[in-house]
């Protein structure tokens, strides 16, 4: 009984060449390298697999592939990626590097399509989750993808399917539909509408997390309290300088890394100001809201990732 597909072999002009593109663009890490280049045996970033391809050198003699065209043959392999946010991130690489040649709303799957250094294309695909295809299944949609409405529809950090996936150093992780493990990435910062301020959100069933990102200096808080939420303010790096409790009470407090402030229901909090730390200039704070704040929830008709209210 097979299980699916388990890894793609590719001849292509200079394995070394192909090596370092899809280490460089993809992220993937190399098994199996021959000392001479005649071939190169790699595995995808979350992948648990032994290989999930491998390049063999066949010279920088050989044609560009006709397939499709003039011969039949392999049209592309498709890499599947968890979220919504790792193809929005592929996606800005992949442009970077100029090797983007598509991309495609195809119902069930949200598609990139590009080329590897010897032109043969290939896709970074996310799936839709199953319950969710409708009769869209059965159909061949090709429609224009606009990731940013996919990502208002589903979420940035919704698993696709269960699917265990594993670090760069090999530690296994189980990814399910509610994603356990939030590996710490820059591109999954969020801006919001005050400038200097970005965000990333990671919802619970009954607690929340707003992971801040504040460049030093950044000005848009003012003295707040949540009526029905509890508001736990971690500070991670740099400092925050702030106002809590009687909000006549001008006093000040001063934060820095690995403070905490707890500001029950109706506690007014805010006024602050953001102290960058020296590596980037950014006060990182950790805010957990309980229960979850529904206006910064992915599936409520409410939700408003740049509300104005959510930080110290
Ligand atoms: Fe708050």
């Amino acid at each position: 009984m097979i299980t699916g597909m388990n890894h793609a072999v590719l001849y292509v002009r200079d394995a070394r060449r192909h090596q370092k593109f899809y280490e460089d663009v993809l992220g993937f890490s190399t098994v199996i390298d021959h000392p001479d280049g005649a071939f190169v045996f790699m595995r995808a970033p979350a992948s648990t697999n032994h290989h999930d391809l491998a390049c063999f050198t066949i010279g920088d003699g050989a044609q560009p592939s006709t397939a499709g065209r003039q011969q039949v043959g392999l049209y592309h392999v498709a890499w599947e990626v968890p979220t919504l946010a790792d193809l929005e991130a592929y996606r800005q690489k992949l442009t970077e590097v100029g090797a983007l040649v598509g991309a495609s709303d195809h119902g069930a799957n949200k598609s990139l399509y590009a080329r590897d250094p010897d032109g043969i294309e290939f896709e970074v695909m996310w799936l839709v989750p199953a319950d969710e295809w409708g009769d869209e299944q059965h159909e061949a949609i090709v429609r224009p993808l606009d990731i940013g409405a996919e990502v208002a529809r589903f979420g940035s950090h919704l698993a696709s399917t269960s699917h265990k996936v594993a670090t760069s150093n090999g530690t296994v992780h189980q990814i399910a539909e509610n994603q356990y493990c939030h590996f710490f990435d820059d591109a999954e910062f969020v801006p919001t509408d005050r400038e200097g301020f970005r965000h990333r959100i990671i919802n619970g069933d009954d607690l929340q997390l707003c992971f801040w990102r504040i460049k030093g200096g950044a000005e848009g808080s003012f003295l707040h309290h949540h009526d029905d939420h509890e508001q736990l303010g971690i500070i991670m790096r740099g400092a925050l300088d702030f106002r809590i409790g009687d909000p006549d009470d001008q006093r000040r407090t001063v934060l820095r890394a690995g403070d905490v402030y707890l500001a029950p229901r109706s506690v007014d909090h805010g006024d602050s100001i953001f102290v960058g730390d020296d590596e980037f200039d950014e006060c990182w704070i950790l805010d957990v809201f309980s229960p979850p704040r529904p206006d910064m929830h992915p599936t409520s008709a409410n939700n408003d990732t740049n509300s104005k209210e959510v930080t110290a």
